[in-house]
């Protein structure tokens, strides 16, 4: 979509994954979806550093409106878990440097039953605007499948009449993959910042596997979708929460990365462990996924049991490119296993060579490749590894310093 918005995948954090439809605030007062989660929140992301590494969104996602609409017809949220009102909660966020999203459906009613947008479009956009939102993430649930794109384009025209630049997630292609359909990406294109292809992310590394795998599968048709303004989302990120090891985190974040996926996290910022944090704020990873040409990642070749994607980043020399290498391991052999691949394995190609460094090993020296001299990763089992390889300039001489 053309709003001048998003021209790098949107990152921040949303409440679903790791809180879903918590709303027991009796039993759980600091994890129901009210307004005291997400005032502590933002303030975990600026005090401890995800803003300041590119995180700039809190959203919320479903359960925070009351069940029925106000007299006026407008949505409203729950009065007991937030009593201070959006707007306030919106001006709290932005007050802390961050920006502010919120959930809505174009049905009839949202996944979790709460009031949908259907027949209520245009009073909805209006009432997002004027309570400060910067990202709105719109469900399908309760909808008639045929008539779904139409809905969302109407509902982008509200958002933009209401003057206020607001980033929009859609999320009908995956209502319609998931049915055996292919949605329509150039619309996707022209109407969304962002879209949800697939199915919801799960606590698990088989759901991370899923996910990456049907991109894999689907990538020649939706890669070319992907770029500044407009990308493809295959869901949040769930690192630091309780299905994923510290490897399998690994994976995802470099997946992620390569992909120009969305950065969206969901996990307890307030209790994540320091090593989990250390992947989501790994600026050189960052760097990767926000590379300005936008261009999503793709699956290359799996050797040995290990998946390899490419995607080529910033700076170009001799015509070419820079890429980033990203390593998914699908061994469960119990030992760091030793890959040996070449750039020439993966269709890469620079006359003058490669600079390279290891994305998780903050203090490794870099390595200069040629095309066709080995590279070797040592990769721990369901684990992920992610490497620059920077294009060499003609110009500077080379000096192996070895890894
Ligand atoms: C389905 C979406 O795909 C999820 O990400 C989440 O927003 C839920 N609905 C909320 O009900």
């Amino acid at each position: 979509l053309d709003n001048g918005l998003g021209l790098t995948p949107p990152m921040g954090w949303m409440h679903w994954q790791r809180f879903r439809c918590l709303i027991d605030c009796e039993h759980y007062p600091d994890e129901c979806i009210s307004e005291k989660l997400f005032r502590s929140i933002a303030d975990r992301m600026v005090e401890d550093g995800y803003l300041a590494a590119g995180y700039e969104y809190v959203m919320i996602d479903d359960c925070w409106a009351s069940k029925k609409r106000n007299a006026n017809g407008r949505l409203e949220p729950d009065p007991e878990r937030f009593p201070s009102g959006i707007k306030n909660l919106s001006d709290y966020i932005h007050d802390k440097g961050l920006k502010f999203g919120i959930y809505g459906d174009y049905g009839t009613y949202t996944c979790a039953g709460y009031p949908g947008s259907q027949g209520h479009l245009k009073v909805d956009a209006d009432t997002f605007a004027e309570w400060g939102v910067d990202y709105l993430k719109l469900d399908g649930c309760h909808i008639d499948y045929k008539k779904i794109d139409i809905g969302y384009i109407e509902m982008q025209k509200h958002l933009n009449n209401t003057g206020r630049p607001i980033m929009f997630s859609c999320s009908w292609p995956d209502y319609q993959e998931e049915m055996g359909m292919q949605a329509n990406y150039t619309a996707l294109q022209q109407t969304c910042n962002l879209w949800r292809n697939w199915k919801d992310i799960e606590d698990e590394w088989a759901s991370v596997t899923g996910i990456v795998d049907w991109f894999a599968l689907n990538q020649n048709r939706l890669a070319p979708f992907a770029g500044p303004g407009h990308w493809n989302d295959p869901d949040m990120l769930i690192i630091g929460d309780y299905g994923l090891s510290y490897e399998q985190s690994k994976a995802q974040m470099a997946i992620w990365a390569i992909m120009a996926a969305p950065l969206i996290m969901s996990v307890d910022l307030r209790t994540i462990e320091p090593k989990f944090r250390d992947i989501l704020l790994n600026k050189d990873i960052i760097a990767v996924n926000q590379d300005r040409l936008g261009i999503q990642g793709r699956f290359i070749l799996r050797k040995e049991k290990i998946d390899i994607w490419t995607k080529p980043v910033l700076p170009k020399e001799e015509g070419g490119h820079s890429y980033a290498i990203a390593l998914m391991s699908r061994r469960v052999d119990g030992y760091p296993y030793r890959l040996n691949f070449t750039m020439a394995e993966l269709g890469i190609k620079n006359s003058n060579g490669f600079v390279l460094k290891d994305l998780y090993k903050k203090d490794a020296p870099l390595k200069e490749i040629n095309d066709s001299e080995p590279i070797i990763v040592r990769i721990k089992p369901s684990g992920g590894e992610i490497l620059l390889a920077t294009a060499k300039p003609s110009s500077t001489p080379a000096t192996v310093e070895g890894i």
